[in-house]
C-alpha cells in the first residue's frame, strides 16, 4: 500500500474545497449516513461534515492517518473489503484513493455494495497537471519527471478523467462527472511548507525516493542521476529566488467529481435496506479488520495529489 504523511496530505489539500460547487452531485444536504473511504487525515471528511447533517464515518487502512481524521465514527479497514453490511450508507465517497489502488474497480464494487443510493469519487488526472514557475527550468523539469513517473507507476494516477467509465462498469447508473481545478500557489510571504519544499528540491531527495518508479518509466540509472542533478540546480535557483522574495509558482491539479446511482432493490430484485437485519448499519458482516469506531511526492511534483 502506498503510504502518505499527514503533513503531505494537510499541505496539498489546503484551500482545496474553498469552492464547493463541484460537490453538488453528492447532494450532501440530503444525506443521512456517509462513508469517506481512504480518508487519510480527514480533509474531505471535514467538508462532508460541514456540508451535511449526516453521520459521517471515516475509513482508512493506515491507523496513524485515521487517528487524525475528525469524524462521527472511524474504522480501520480495506477499501476492497469494507467492514460494513450491504446498504449501510446512502453515500460512499473517496478522494484521491482510486489512483492509489491496484484494483480500483474492486473498491468501487464494494462502495456499491455498502451504499443504498449514491457512490462517488473525487480523483485527479495527474497527466493534466500544469505547473508555472518564475524559475524557468522548473515547469519543463516538473513535466519531464511527472511524465516519466506516470509511465512507471503501478497504479493509474491519471484515472480521474476516465472515472465515469469505471463507475458505469461496476453497474452504477445516472453517472455525472464534473471537472474541478485545484489551484495551488506559492508566493511571498512564504510559509514553512513552501520553504521546506524548496529545500527538498535543492537536495533532490524525492527524485532519489522515486528512482525505482522513474527507472520503470524508462530512465536508466544514469538518466535518474542526470535528472536529479538538473532538479537540484533548479531547487537551488528556487531557494535563491525565495531569499530574494521573487519566487512564484502556480500548479493546477484537475480533479474529477464523479457520482453514480446504485440500482434500487426494486430494480435489482434484491433485499432492501429496511428488510435487511435491523442491527447497527455500520456493523461488519464479514471478516474485514475490526472497526475502530469512535474511539503525493510533492518535491518531484509527481503526482501532485
Ligand atoms: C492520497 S491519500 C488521500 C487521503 C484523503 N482522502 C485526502 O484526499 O486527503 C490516499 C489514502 O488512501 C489510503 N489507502 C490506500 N490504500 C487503501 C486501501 N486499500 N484501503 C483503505 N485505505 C487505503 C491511504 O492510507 C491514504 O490515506
Amino acid at each position: 500500500m502506498r503510504r502518505f504523511s499527514a503533513d503531505y496530505l494537510t499541505d496539498t489539500r489546503r484551500g482545496m474545497w474553498a469552492d464547493r460547487s463541484a460537490l453538488a452531485p453528492l447532494a450532501l444536504d440530503s444525506r443521512t449516513r456517509v462513508l469517506d473511504v481512504g480518508c487519510g487525515t480527514g480533509e474531505l471528511t471535514r467538508v462532508l461534515r460541514e456540508e451535511s447533517d449526516a453521520e459521517v464515518v471515516a475509513l482508512d487502512a493506515d491507523p496513524d492517518l485515521l487517528r487524525a481524521a475528525d469524524a462521527d465514527a472511524r474504522a480501520l479497514g480495506d477499501a476492497t473489503r469494507l467492514p460494513f453490511r450491504d446498504d449501510a450508507f446512502d453515500l460512499v465517497v473517496c478522494q484521491a484513493l482510486l489512483i492509489n489502488l491496484p484494483e480500483p474497480r474492486a473498491a468501487l464494487a464494494e462502495f456499491a455494495r455498502v451504499s443504498a443510493d449514491l457512490v462517488a469519487c473525487v480523483e485527479p488526472d495527474n497527466a493534466e497537471v500544469v505547473v508555472e514557475s518564475s524559475v524557468a527550468a522548473e515547469a519543463p523539469l516538473a513535466k519531464r519527471a511527472r511524465d516519466t513517473y506516470i509511465a512507471g507507476v503501478e497504479t493509474d494516477v491519471t484515472l480521474g478523467s476516465s472515472a465515469a467509465a469505471l463507475l458505469r462498469e461496476v453497474g452504477l447508473s445516472d453517472v455525472e462527472s464534473r471537472r474541478y481545478e485545484h489551484e495551488r500557489t506559492v508566493r511571498p510571504p512564504y510559509d514553512a511548507p513552501a520553504l521546506d519544499a524548496a529545500k527538498a528540491k535543492a537536495a533532490g531527495t524525492r527524485i532519489e525516493e522515486q528512482a525505482p518508479t522513474l527507472r520503470r518509466g524508462g530512465l536508466s540509472r544514469t538518466g535518474v542521476d542526470e535528472l536529479k542533478s538538473e532538479w537540484k540546480a533548479m531547487g537551488r535557483a528556487v531557494v535563491d529566488a525565495m531569499a530574494a522574495g521573487e519566487y512564484e509558482r502556480r500548479a493546477v491539479v484537475p480533479f474529477y467529481v464523479v457520482a453514480g446511482r446504485v440500482a434500487s432493490a426494486d430494480e435489482s430484485g434484491g433485499e432492501s435496506a429496511d428488510e435487511a437485519d435491523g442491527d447497527d448499519p455500520r456493523e461488519s458482516g464479514g471478516d474485514a479488520d475490526a472497526g475502530e469506531t469512535d474511539t503525493e511526492r510533492d518535491a518531484v511534483d509527481v503526482p501532485e495529489s
